[in-house]
């Protein structure tokens, strides 16, 4: 049986859909808030017989730093694939990210362990893979450096740390390190909220740019890696490298608005970053813009996605069809 952590996201969502299509047998970690109801819709998207393919996942309540709910979790499982995370840049929730992400995936990995779980998959980020200077591509043998890393990438980098221990202690596991994610569903949350974002309409974009891949092709290579013989290995997962200008293009022709036609200087981005820290202290809402993200626009980063076309022979899609798609769901649920 297979355990998926997460399930209630944009990945884990649509890896559930994947594996309970493909006769699975899953069960999928939710919390007390956790929103059932839109992974649900995820399901119908995708068949026709939605509904009924979701009502065959077995839910188990398990926070990830919750051991006694995560033992019940892992009764009769041989394989994990660990997606939950939480995702904030916001420096205040540092803590929070330490808790959930590093101790919650320490959790996983000695439950791994004790369960001699076949294998784990684990859902890391390009955040974690070492800056290339002078513009070059970078791959996954980049050196890592965390000056100028945001809080989010430091506490998934010591997740992996994490990872890398239970490999040592015989674990088998792989990692993907997946780009800026695209799918549709989730507009209030994480990368889900570029549409909400582009949906506003704004004259201006970010300078920079980053990796992307669609959600479909995070879920095919992660079912791929542990269907393989592969382990002990991590692997960016790119699609395309684009400019935030022309991912916010895509979206704000797809959506119906104008076109953002300036670049935000980095004193602008200043200016910005401090309305938001003002913001964030008067409504309590997470902080977006940091110091760390404003020095990342500064780069065009690009990453090479080489070595997953080599070892699985992978073909990534083209981003398009899953932007379209995207959108037009995003035209029809934000009406
Ligand atoms: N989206 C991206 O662009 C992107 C890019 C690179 C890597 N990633 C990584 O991909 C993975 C999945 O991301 P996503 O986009 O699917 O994120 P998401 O939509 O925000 O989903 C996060 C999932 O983690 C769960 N979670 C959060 N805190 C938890 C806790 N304390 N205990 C148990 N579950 C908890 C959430 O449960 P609730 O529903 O209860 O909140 C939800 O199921 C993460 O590891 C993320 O770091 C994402």
């Amino acid at each position: 049986m297979i355990l998926v952590t997460g399930g209630t996201g944009l990945v884990g969502s649509h890896l559930l859909a994947h594996l309970i299509q493909n006769g699975n047998s899953v069960k999928a970690t939710y919390r007390a808030g956790s929103n059932l109801d839109r992974v649900e819709k995820v399901f119908n998207y995708y068949h026709k017989n939605g509904s009924e393919l979701f009502r065959k996942i077995e839910w188990v309540e398990a926070d990830l730093n919750d051991v006694p709910a995560l033992e019940n979790a892992f009764e009769q499982i041989e394989w994990v694939y660990h997606a939950a995370a939480y995702i904030s840049f916001d420096p205040k929730q540092y803590d929070l990210l330490l808790k959930t992400n590093v101790e919650g995936t320490a959790n996983i990995v000695n439950l791994c362990i004790v369960n001699k779980v076949k294998k784990l998959c684990y859902v890391s980020t390009i955040g974690t893979i070492g800056k290339s200077l002078n513009a070059e591509v970078a791959n996954e043998e980049n050196e890592w450096n965390d000056q100028h890393v945001n809080v989010y990438a430091l506490a998934k980098y010591e997740a992996e740390m994490e990872v890398w221990r239970g490999t040592q202690e015989g674990l088998p596991a792989v990692m993907v390190n997946p780009g800026v994610i695209i799918g549709p569903g989730f507009w209030e949350t994480g990368s889900g909220t570029l549409f909400t974002t582009a949906n506003k309409g704004y004259k201006f974009y970010p300078p920079g740019g980053t990796g992307f891949i669609t959600v479909h092709d995070v879920v095919r290579i992660m079912v791929a890696l542990m269907d393989s013989q592969i382990q002990n290995e991590r692997f960016i997962t790119v699609a395309e490298n684009l400019t935030f200008k022309e991912i916010l293009l895509k979206l704000s022709f797809l959506l119906n608005k104008k076109s953002p036609k300036i670049q935000l200087k980095y004193w602008q981005l200043e200016i910005l970053r401090v309305g938001d820290v003002l913001k964030s202290a008067f409504t309590g809402k997470k902080r977006s813009l940091t110091k760390k993200s404003i020095h990342s626009m500064k780069y065009r980063d690009a990453y090479s996605s080489h070595k997953i076309k080599e070892f699985i022979n992978f073909e990534f899609e083209s981003l398009d069809p899953t932007i379209e798609y995207s959108c037009s769901h995003f035209l029809k649920e934000n009406l």
